[in-house]
């Protein structure tokens, strides 16, 4: 090969390999873009829910009118205030935009299935919390999308929350200095098994001590044992893997 051939081959080679690398962090901020906005979805659903538990967990009264529509009102302004969307008015031509109202319509479902349970008359603790909204929501969505999205805790209750190796070892890092509310986020794997993983902490406020707090061990309303926290702690996370495409 003359030099001058070889410098050519050189940088070809360089120009494809920065084209690579471009394409490659731009998928990289694609995802972060869309993994942030999944789980702003899922915090302001749970926030719904929580918001709704005094009435979910009345005896007295059956019809609770805590209906998918009256989720959907609820959260849709908090969330166009967030994010800047408007959640009943999305253009799903727009590749994120179309897999937040996948999620969304999964939370629409998960709440209208759960109308017996929430209505059901005679009882005060109903069971449909936060987490178990999560929960649902999350198992409904990655059906529709391949498209993981997990509330996972060192302190895990739900055996299906518990963390991977890489869930713990982010759930580790926030719990140790880390900037308040910040996420992580790191494409893993190789070949075809690549993804790309985003968590973001959740932290306990007040209205969550009555079954996380103190003191540890004793029962809380839902009769599992109280894993004794304080305000501020961080209680776990939400846990997002986009597989590659
Ligand atoms: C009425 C009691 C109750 C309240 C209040 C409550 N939780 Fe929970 N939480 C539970 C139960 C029960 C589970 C386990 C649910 C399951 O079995 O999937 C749970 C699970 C979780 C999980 C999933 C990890 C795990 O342990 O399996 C997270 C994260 C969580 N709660 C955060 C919170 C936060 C943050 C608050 C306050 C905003 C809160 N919870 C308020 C009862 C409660």
């Amino acid at each position: 090969m003359t030099k001058k051939k070889s410098l050519l081959v050189l940088m070809v080679g360089l120009l494809s390999a920065t084209v690579l690398f471009v394409q490659s962090a731009c998928a990289a901020q694609d995802d972060e873009k869309l993994a942030k906005l999944l789980a702003d979805y899922l915090l302001k659903g749970r926030a719904v829910v929580a918001n709704n538990q005094s009435i979910i967990n009345t005896s007295g009264k059956a019809d609770k009118g805590f209906t998918a529509a009256a989720y959907e009102a609820q959260l849709a302004g908090d969330f166009k205030k967030m994010t800047g969307l408007d959640i009943r008015n999305l253009d799903t031509s727009d590749h994120n935009s179309n897999l937040l109202l996948k999620l969304h319509n999964s939370a629409k479902e998960v709440v209208t299935e759960a109308q017996p349970q929430i209505n059901q008359p005679g009882i005060a603790f109903k069971g449909f919390s936060p987490a178990i909204y999560g929960k649902r929501t999350g198992d409904k969505f990655f059906k529709k999308t391949g498209i993981s999205i997990k509330q996972t805790s060192l302190k895990y209750r739900n055996p299906a929350n518990k963390p991977d190796k890489f869930e713990t070892a982010t759930l580790k890092k926030f719990e140790s200095g880390w900037v308040r509310g910040k996420s992580y986020s790191e494409t893993t794997g190789s070949g075809g098994k690549k993804s790309f993983r985003y968590m973001v902490p959740v932290y306990i406020t007040q209205m969550c001590l009555t079954c996380h707090g103190a003191p540890v061990g004793d029962n809380d309303i839902t009769g599992r044992k109280k894993e004794g926290y304080k305000e501020g702690d961080v209680r776990g996370a939400i846990s997002i893997v986009i597989p590659a495409k």
